[in-house]
């Protein structure tokens, strides 16, 4: 079953829509999207870097360290040197606060 755990407050997301939050003690990346929010796990499928620390365009999510992209709506690899997805989780805005949802 889902359950549903407090990150942080939609405040907490940079200028660009990110934010890093460590949940059930996964590090979790948090973005926002045409007012929606998304969800992945923080570190790239391809190496040792923090997606939070990438830069969002729209609904993908560039790495910092060799500017492959995801998805973060599906998780999906869309461009090289990205190939296996990222996981992703639901987020819902509730009493103000963004909850990440783990099973
Ligand atoms: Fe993310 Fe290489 S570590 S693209």
């Amino acid at each position: 079953t889902l359950s549903w755990t407090a990150a942080l407050p939609p405040s907490a997301l940079d200028e660009h829509g990110v934010a890093k939050a460590v949940v059930n003690g996964l590090s979790v990346a948090l973005y926002v999207v045409d007012g929606e929010y998304f969800a992945t796990a923080d570190l790239c499928t391809h190496g040792q870097a923090s997606l939070s620390d990438g830069y969002l365009d729209g609904e993908l999510i560039e790495c910092p360290l060799h500017q492959g992209t995801f998805n973060v709506k599906t998780g999906a690899a869309v461009d090289a040197p990205c190939s296996v997805a990222v996981r992703t989780f639901p987020v819902k805005l509730e009493d103000g606060v963004l909850h990440v949802g783990m099973e």
